[in-house]
């Protein structure tokens, strides 16, 4: 089979990494891709939201199956693009990624079907969001109802905070037309973990548990980022808490897409906050995670072209998925400034270091290649991920290979997993 990726981060890196290993597949594209992986796959210059080239690309080179890795194509409609035009592709059509790409959509779905969510209301106007958020106690919590690349959500510790927040979505238009509309919530506590599970719109398949690290800084300190690491399998998600999931949320949650006439089939991922026996949405995404992707994928054993085939063939039933019993952490190393600004072109050195090392792989997200030199090219730059027996095993194995690894400026979480640990 003839395969292309569409993205160019670590997630993608981690789908063509573990679609490299089926037996099915003979040549693996990605449109954009980047230096990591050009090692395994043929990178074409197509941006991932230039459907028409794309399209045009797939046709031209007989792709048999896409597999879309970021939320804006899915939320754009690649995939009915490609379906009309007879191609095969892995992911929600339009409507059904909506469930990512728009806050207010996915409340409402909630709220119609009983999916245990944050008390919410939306608003298209500035100062009834206001009205309404002053009836609570802060801290609450204010998004922007579209896609703002994870920087749309303001915890507002105080009233003064949430009104801003307000002001900078809708009256600034920070987000653009994403700020249209603004969902204004109530804040929970709990510990947060990484749901997914493929679907072909009618049977759901749980994906190994995972949990990412949004803030920048070591305790959950300082801003929300893309997500700084994650590991798997997340002690947090016990086998009684995983059929609860499943039973309240993501089966409900494909069964109410159906109803409204929006099948879902891809990757569904739910984004909960956990309290001692409850656990709640928080978002979904249409998409895989990342980086949630690349400790999860290093796990899986399953062929996941077969996994592709299926969702997309309404087959899903017919699949078992097996794992790795070993924890696998993935460790994101960023440059200095991000998630605000920062540099690129520094050199990357040490990674010639790594090629003995058993189970640890880097995958590439921000990187670019240079008269032969890997230079950053992004604010996450790479996910250095390990396996280990045990979560404590596959930390030190983990920071030993992030260590061999450096640039003028590099900033990495050291405390990716310590949750994992503790809360055994
Ligand atoms: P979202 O993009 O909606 O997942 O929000 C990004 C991050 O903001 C989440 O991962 C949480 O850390 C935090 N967050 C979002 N909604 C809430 C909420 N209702 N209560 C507490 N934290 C939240
Ligand atoms: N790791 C968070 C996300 O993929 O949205």
């Amino acid at each position: 089979m003839k395969i292309l990726v569409i993205g160019s981060g670590g997630r993608e890196h981690a789908l063509i990494w573990k679609i490299a290993q089926s037996k099915k597949v003979a040549k693996i594209f990605c449109a954009p891709g980047n230096p990591g992986i050009a090692e395994i796959a043929e990178c074409v210059n197509i941006k991932a939201d230039d459907i028409e080239e794309l399209k045009a690309f797939a046709i031209k080179e007989g792709i048999d199956l896409t597999v879309v890795g970021p939320e804006k194509p899915l939320t754009m409609g690649i995939v009915n693009e490609f379906e009309k035009a007879g191609l095969k592709i892995f992911g929600p059509s339009k409507r059904a990624a909506e469930v990512e790409g728009s806050k207010a959509f996915s409340k409402e779905l909630m709220q119609k079907y009983n999916i245990p969510t944050a008390a919410y209301k939306t608003f298209d106007n500035a100062d009834e969001a206001k009205n309404y958020a002053e009836k609570h106690h802060p801290p609450v919590v204010v998004k922007a109802d579209g896609l703002a690349a994870g920087k749309g959500v303001f915890i507002c510790p105080t009233m003064d905070e949430a009104f801003l927040a307000i002001d900078i979505i809708m009256n600034q238009k920070a987000f653009g037309d994403a700020g249209n509309r603004v969902v204004v919530e109530e804040f929970l506590i709990g510990e947060e973990a990484s749901f997914l599970a493929f679907t072909d719109g009618e049977d759901v398949l749980p994906l190994a548990s995972a949990q990412d690290h949004k803030r920048v800084y070591d305790n959950d300190e300082g801003p929300n980022t893309g997500g700084m690491g994650a590991y798997s399998p997340a002690p947090i998600i016990t086998p009684s808490m995983q059929k609860r999931v499943m039973d309240e949320i993501m089966i409900p949650t494909v069964r109410a897409m159906k109803s409204e006439g929006r099948i879902f089939k891809g990757v569904l991922y739910a984004g909960l906050m956990i309290t001692k026996k409850k656990a709640k949405v928080l978002e979904f995404n249409a998409r895989f995670g990342d980086p949630e992707t690349q400790p999860i994928l290093m796990r899986m054993r399953t062929d996941i072209v077969d996994v592709f085939t299926a969702v997309i063939e309404g087959r899903l039933k017919d699949i078992k998925l097996e794992w790795d019993k070993r924890t696998a952490v993935c460790v994101v190393m960023a440059s200095e400034g991000y998630p605000g600004d920062y540099e690129k072109g520094k050199v990357i050195t040490g990674l010639d270091n790594l090629k003995d090392m058993k189970d640890v792989f880097v995958f590439h997200a921000g990187t670019s290649l240079k008269d032969g030199k890997l230079l950053t090219n992004g604010g996450r730059v790479l996910g250095v991920t390990a396996l280990g027996r045990g979560i404590k095993t596959a930390i030190k194995n983990v920071y030993t290979a992030v260590e061999k690894i450096d640039w003028d400026g590099v900033h990495y979480r050291r405390d990716i997993g310590a949750k994992g640990v503790s809360s055994r």
